[in-house]
């Protein structure tokens, strides 16, 4: 009896979801009721009390763990205004990479009068790198435009785009220091390694938006936003997989290495499985387990992963807490939906 319950309990112990917790609340009063037959008072009492140690354990982890990957409730305007806090990101990196100056000199009544970003630089591109970025920075000022024009803005918050930051996301990543450490405006290929940790995040949240929107008009904004945003992050990957197997220097890891342990970070922090992969992954997580060639991130049918907002921000806020800000938001992101989790603290 003990051994036929047990398989009951132990997405219990889990902590699984609480609809999982329901189904089994009436799996083990069945449990119970079979037990009652039973002839020896020693062996009923032995199991209740290890059915109840147990429900104890499982309720203390549900409590303590399963951080939300559900949906969320939110109106279209709050869930696009979320995405602006990409947008910025994005916008400030692509522009100062290429360029050396960002949104305030291009559109500077975009930032309605936000703090201008931190340690965000010139980096050191060769020709053709400097001219994808500038475009892709050109580009995010077009998204900004779209989403003011078609809902309204908010002042940009304070981004971290020094140095340092994307040292401690590297190192976070790879799991130890990196000596020297990593500089992302270095060159070409630390750049867009750097790059591969930005995109992917507003690309998959898109993805994760469009489904809840009510509005035709705000189903078309974002429809035209994710197209662009997952053209960046192919063109991205394109980069870095050509050059997939050679050391990034002086370390010894290889540009797919860094992309699997960045993926690997950004799915620990996010806690709801597997959403992000590197460039090279085993046969499971490749295109219908055929190839560990992995140049675009997708399912199991090799459709686009999504995230929720709070998913996000425990990404982006390097944290893996949706109301602890840090990482690029040192005094976290803009909008209803990030300023309520801040709220919560
Ligand atoms: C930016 O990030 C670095 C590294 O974590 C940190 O030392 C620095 O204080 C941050 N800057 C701001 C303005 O938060
Ligand atoms: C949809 O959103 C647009 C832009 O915010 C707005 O002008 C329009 O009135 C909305 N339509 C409906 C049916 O709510
Ligand atoms: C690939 O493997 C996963 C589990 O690793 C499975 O869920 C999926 O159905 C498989 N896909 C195909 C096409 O065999
Ligand atoms: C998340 O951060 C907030 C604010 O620092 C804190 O109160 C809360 O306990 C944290 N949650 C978890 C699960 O660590």
């Amino acid at each position: 009896m003990v051994s036929n319950c047990f398989p009951f309990l132990f997405p219990l112990l889990m902590g699984a979801s609480a609809s999982i917790k329901t189904a089994n609340g009436f799996l083990i009063i069945s449990c119970m009721y079979v037990l009652e037959k039973r002839k020896t008072m020693a062996r009923r009492l032995s199991f209740l009390f290890v059915l109840l140690v147990l429900l104890n354990l499982g309720m203390a982890i549900l409590v303590m763990a399963a951080p939300s990957c559900g949906p969320i409730e939110a109106n279209d305007k709050d869930r696009i205004q979320f995405a602006l806090n990409l947008e910025f990101l994005e916008a400030e990196f692509f522009l100062y990479g290429a360029l050396g100056k960002g949104l305030d000199s291009i559109e500077p009544s975009f930032a309605q009068g936000g703090p201008p970003p931190v340690g965000a630089t010139k980096a050191n591109l060769d020709p053709v790198t400097n001219r994808i970025i500038e475009e892709f920075g050109y580009q995010e000022v077009g998204h900004i435009r779209a989403i003011i024009k078609t809902i309204g803005g908010f002042p940009r918050p304070l981004l971290n785009l020094s140095r340092d930051n994307l040292a401690t996301i590297f190192d976070e990543a790879v799991g130890f220091k990196l000596r020297p450490p990593f500089d992302p405006y270095a060159n070409s290929i630390n750049y867009i390694l750097a790059s591969y940790v930005i995109p992917y995040v507003g690309l998959v949240g898109y993805v994760g938006t469009i489904p809840s929107l009510v509005n035709f008009t705000s189903r078309g904004l974002v429809a035209g936003l994710l197209g662009v945003e997952s053209g960046q992050d192919a063109v991205i990957r394109t980069l870095l997989y050509e050059r997939a197997l050679l050391p990034v220097p002086p370390y010894g890891l290889k540009v797919a290495d860094f992309t699997n342990k960045i993926s690997k970070l950004r799915n620990d922090l996010a806690m709801c499985g597997i959403k992000d992969e590197g460039l090279i992954v085993p046969k499971q997580l490749g295109a219908e387990n055929k190839t560990e060639s992995n140049i675009l991130s997708a399912d199991a049918n090799s459709l686009s992963y999504s995230r929720t907002p709070p998913e996000i921000l425990r990404i982006v806020y390097g944290s893996g807490n949706e109301s602890k800000p840090g990482g690029f938001y040192p005094k976290g992101a803009n909008g209803r939906i990030a300023r309520d989790f801040l709220a919560k603290i």
